[in-house]
Formats: structure tokens, sequence, C-alpha cells
């Protein structure tokens, strides 16, 4: 790239965070603490023990937040003197689809909180001079009614457009809800993403300004794969 004027966000108008901010398919979490923790992922100065056990703590509590009105059954268990007791366990199926590789990131969260759901991998690499995607793995499932509910996982909603061409994937077979959950999102994903489906919801820790030349958010937090697996 030669100049600032080849990059692929240049003089691309953006959403300000404004207009996207009320979206009735957005959640942004609203959680003093959390911003705490996601201030210590966005210094570069924290190392890559640290920013992973905090992107494992932050990505739980968007699964969370993104889960907290799923239908729930019950099944019979035993109580702590030895009577039957109802147990709650999720209903219906939630899958997740993990976009490889900063996907990753919640992939311990999505077992912990949800140990029988299946997670599906999608290997999407974008062109850094155009951002356009392209998919490289593809495991999801071929047959119809593989879940109920799908979280596509993603920590950084930056341009939108690995995450609308993971969401043309999951439609091939999937018509219900779609949860895009991100730490961070950046106003312009935010829109690409709503705008793009219409059983799509967003939920995010931070919805940051906007991004920059190269597509990155700011103030975000840099590459989140890069920071994750150590490979600056
Ligand atoms: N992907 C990242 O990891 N970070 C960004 O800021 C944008 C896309």
């Amino acid at each position: 790239m030669s100049s600032n004027s080849d990059a692929p966000m240049t003089g691309r108008a953006q959403p300000s965070h404004a207009e996207v901010a009320g979206h009735e398919r957005l959640t942004i979490i609203e959680n003093n603490l959390a911003l705490t923790l996601l201030a210590k992922l966005r210094d570069r100065r924290t190392d890559v023990a640290a920013f992973n056990a905090i992107a494992a703590e932050l990505a739980r509590l968007v699964v969370y937040e993104a889960c907290k009105d799923i239908a729930l059954a019950t099944k019979w268990g035993e109580g702590f003197d030895g009577s039957p007791l109802d147990l709650q366990i999720p209903a219906r199926v939630i899958a997740g689809v993990t976009v490889l590789r900063a996907g990753l990131i919640f992939e311990p969260a999505f077992r912990l909180l949800l140990p029988a759901s299946p997670l599906y991998q999608l290997g999407l690499r974008r062109n850094e001079e155009t951002l356009e995607p392209t998919i490289y793995a593809d495991n999801l499932p071929n047959e119809r009614s593989w879940a109920d509910r799908v979280l596509l996982v993603d920590p950084m909603l930056a341009t939108g457009g690995t995450a609308t061409a993971a969401i043309d994937v999951i439609r091939r077979n999937h018509s219900g809800r779609i949860d895009a959950l991100a730490l961070v999102a950046a106003p312009y994903g935010v829109r690409a993403v709503i705008d793009h489906d219409a059983n799509t919801h967003v939920t995010a820790l931070a919805l940051d300004d906007h991004l920059n030349d190269l597509g990155y958010i700011v103030p975000g937090l840099g590459d989140a794969g890069d920071r994750y697996f150590g490979t600056v």
C-alpha cells in the first residue's frame, strides 16, 4: 500500500456512534467493572497471558448477556439432601459459529456456559487491501434445523464484511435468530450487520468511535487475533 489514499476505508462515509447506538437490535452491555477490564485489553502494554485471561472473562459476560432470555426446560436431578429437584437446562439447541481465528477467544466461554452446544468453525480471511473476506474453511452442517438459535462469535465487529459473509453461510440452512457477539464493535460494522439481516441481533461490550483508514476499530484494541495468540 503506497499511500494512505489507497487504504481501504479512506473516503468511506461512516455512521456516527449516536446514529447506531439506540438501535433495537443492538445491545451494548453496560457494566463499569467490565469496562475496567476492557481498558486492560486496550492497553498495548498488557501481555499475552493477561490479555487471554481478561478476554476469556469478558467473552463470558457477552455470552451471558446474549443468552439471558433463552427458553429453559428442566431435567430431573438430586438436591444436596438427596431429594428430587428440577434442574434448568437450555430448552432449544443453541449452536455457536466461531470465525477463525480471533473468534476462538470465545471458545472457553462458550464451552463453559453452553457445554452441550456444538461450536462450528468458519475460516474467513480478509484481504487487507480491499477488506473483502474469502472463505477458506467451513464445517457448518448441511442439513436443515441444526440449531434454533446461532451465536456468531468474533471479538471485533469492524467493517462487518466478515460478519455479513458468515451470516450468509449460516443462512444456507438456518432461518431463525442469529446473535452476533463481539467484545468491541464499530458503528460501521453494526450498521452493516443490522442492514444485512433483519433477524440478527448484535451484542457487544463497547461501541467504539470509528474505523481508521485500514479498517481497525478506534480506539479498539488492535488485532485481536495477534494479541490473543501473541503473534504480533
Ligand atoms: N480486526 C481486529 O482484530 N481488530 C480491529 O480493530 C479490526 C478488525
